[in-house]
């Protein structure tokens, strides 16, 4: 597993929204939800725009741009169950006041 780096500090973002942070050449979408720090892929995979500006609802964030809805614990898809579309998601831990995510170099 990538070791992990911090981007952030506890605090940093209010309960129910999300904040994003470039990390290892990728943008990850680092999201607090219900007290727990979760991180996915800010990339939304229709047509790209950053999932962290979205809206943060029952542990789903919609898309600003064409409202689509992702899990922020696993990033699947939620709004065709039967579908297997998912954005990436990232362990995150906390240590102290950071905010501690794992995610692979771009090239992995
Ligand atoms: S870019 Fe996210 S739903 Fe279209």
């Amino acid at each position: 597993m990538p070791e992990f780096v911090s981007i952030a500090q506890v605090g940093d973002i209010p309960e129910g929204e999300g904040r994003s942070y470039p990390v290892n050449g990728k943008v990850i979408g680092l999201f607090f939800v219900d007290g727990e720090y979760h991180a996915i892929n800010d990339f939304c995979p229709h047509m790209g725009a950053s999932l962290a500006s979205g809206h943060v609802e029952d542990g789903a964030v919609m898309c600003p741009w064409h409202a689509w809805r992702f899990c922020v614990k696993d990033g699947s898809w939620l709004d065709n169950p039967k579908s297997d579309l998912k954005t990436d998601c990232y362990p995150v831990k906390v240590e102290g006041d950071e905010i501690l995510v794992s995610v692979p170099k771009k090239e992995e």
